[in-house]
């Protein structure tokens, strides 16, 4: 979750991103279920309009995160954040509200979502460290490849 307040228009593409995405679901959900009714039509119908809600999507996201700025790490990161904040600030609230409420299916529904979140993150935590090992050994490749070219380049000069 970003720490600085955002932008109207950030703000917007932030909920209009998440409108094409939920239209993205449903639709297939949607298209799922027709299918099983035996409304094929009608699935193929949700499931075209799904795919061009996914480029909406996409086009929201180009402006929320920018190519320039999506760097292997910064993208990981990212994803730590969200999944973070879903399994120690988002769910848990949910499923207090939802034990309040006496709704079990939800209170159930959030403890395995509180579970899965958690499970996401470390393995993106897991995946970044690997990642920043990786960078760190060609680097260290790098290095050692221009100090070498450096010193050939001052026995040359010197012979
Ligand atoms: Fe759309
Ligand atoms: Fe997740």
């Amino acid at each position: 979750m970003p720490n600085v307040p955002a932008s109207p228009t950030i703000q917007n593409l932030e909920a209009a991103f998440a409108g094409e995405s939920m239209a993205n679901r449903k639709y297939l959900y949607f298209a799922k279920q027709a299918r099983a009714l035996g409304a094929i039509d009608v699935a193929e119908v949700f499931e075209n309009t799904a795919l061009q809600e996914t480029a909406h999507a996409f086009g929201h996201l180009e402006l929320l995160y920018p190519k320039a700025e999506l760097t292997v790490a910064a993208m990981l990161q990212l994803a730590i954040d969200g999944e973070t904040y879903e399994y120690t600030e988002m769910y848990p609230k949910f499923r207090h509200l939802a034990e309040q409420e006496g709704n079990r299916a939800a209170v159930s529904e959030m403890d395995q979502q509180i579970v899965e979140s958690k499970e996401h993150a470390e393995r993106f935590a897991k995946t970044l460290a690997t990642a920043a090992k990786r960078f760190a050994a060609l680097a260290k490749v790098e290095e050692k490849h221009a100090n070498h070219y450096r010193e050939t380049l001052a026995h040359h000069k010197g012979a």
